[in-house]
């Protein structure tokens, strides 16, 4: 399939995934390069622009396709060595960056002259346009049902997708809630020119975490996720579980007085616990609502395939039908 986002990245299938705090490792992304799409390794988690050097570096031995680094620009906290990231990025050859979190205009002089291309994730019209006018190449455009940080808008991406199609000019791909072949569909009716995924692929066999993060995924269901750290306006969607139900009980308690330090012991440092070793109740982590659809725990490639082949037969036939 051919869509402004295939042609951007050069890649076989528009579908991506999402860069993801301590699952957006080399496996992770060869593996989605490898099935066609695009993989990202996530910047930040490697805890140095030299890791992160690294990291590029053994994802390179494990494809020779198109991968992505995402940077997330995190609020309020001491600044990493996002110049430095950058570097790495360039040095390593890679030619796609994922922002996300605050805008990226500070670094898209850095990154444009590295010749970059630059998707920036967004949860709303306005900061897509901000997006495009800075000169972001696409947008992932990240609706409400997102597993992560949806924003404080609350639009669902049934609204924001045709809301963005108004508006942009440059491609966007849609992001949040997807998991199969019906919802990429009704995205590419909706404007988007290809999706993006987070939870979905880490239900597969390739992504590097403990078996019980992928069967907790596959036993969820599409009410089992909640938004924490509202009042702070860093929303983040999570997984319910008992360290989530204790910081919402904090939450509920100090109301508007809630600070990042009342609930810091609780959130910080917990996803090596959870994602490595498995230890589900380790503290609060991102999960979407599309967990109510995901059912099994294939490869990237099964998973891939699947949708594209069943869109392919969905609008060539049903669809087609309508017509
Ligand atoms: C476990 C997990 C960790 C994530 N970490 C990041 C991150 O570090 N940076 C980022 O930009 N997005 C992060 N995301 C968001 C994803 O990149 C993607 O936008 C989101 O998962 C899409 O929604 P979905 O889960 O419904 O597919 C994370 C999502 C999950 C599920």
């Amino acid at each position: 399939m051919k869509t402004r986002i295939t042609e951007l990245f050069g890649i076989e299938h528009p579908i991506i995934q999402g860069g993801m705090h301590h699952v957006g490792l080399a496996e992770m992304a060869s593996a989605v390069s490898n099935a066609g799409g695009l993989g990202i390794i996530t910047g930040l988690t490697q805890p140095s622009p030299e890791d992160l050097a690294n990291e590029i570096a053994r994802c390179r031995k494990m494809t020779d396709k198109p991968i992505g680094v995402n940077l997330t620009f995190l609020p309020g906290f001491v600044a990493p060595d996002y110049p430095g990231y950058i570097e790495a990025i360039a040095a390593g050859g890679v030619k796609i960056v994922e922002t996300a979190g605050r805008s990226p205009e500070k670094y898209m002089p850095q990154l444009k002259e590295a010749g970059i291309a630059v998707i920036h994730k967004c949860t709303s019209v306005r900061h897509s346009l901000k997006a495009e006018r800075i000169g972001c190449d696409a947008v992932s455009v990240d609706g409400f049902e997102c597993g992560g940080h949806p924003g404080e808008d609350d639009i669902p991406n049934m609204i924001l997708l045709p809301r963005c199609a108004e508006e942009l000019s440059i491609p966007f791909v849609a992001s949040g809630g997807l998991g199969n072949s019906q919802q990429f569909v009704a995205a590419l009716a909706m404007g988007a020119e290809g999706i993006n995924m987070g939870t979905r692929f880490i239900a597969t066999q390739e992504a590097p975490v403990h078996d019980n993060v992928k069967q907790a995924i596959v036993n969820a269901s599409e009410l089992d996720t909640r938004l924490i750290m509202r009042s702070l306006r860093n929303t983040e969607r999570v997984l319910n579980n008992a360290a989530v139900e204790k910081l919402i009980e904090i939450e509920q308690t100090k109301g508007d007085e809630l600070g990042i330090e009342d609930i810091a012991q609780l959130v910080g440092g917990v996803y090596p616990k959870i994602m490595r070793e498995g230890d589900l109740d380790a503290g609060p982590w991102s999960c979407g609502m599309v967990a109510g659809l995901i059912n099994d725990i294939p490869t990237c490639k099964e998973l891939i395939d699947r949708i594209m082949n069943e869109a392919r037969e969905s609008i060539r036939g049903r669809l087609a039908a309508f017509a």
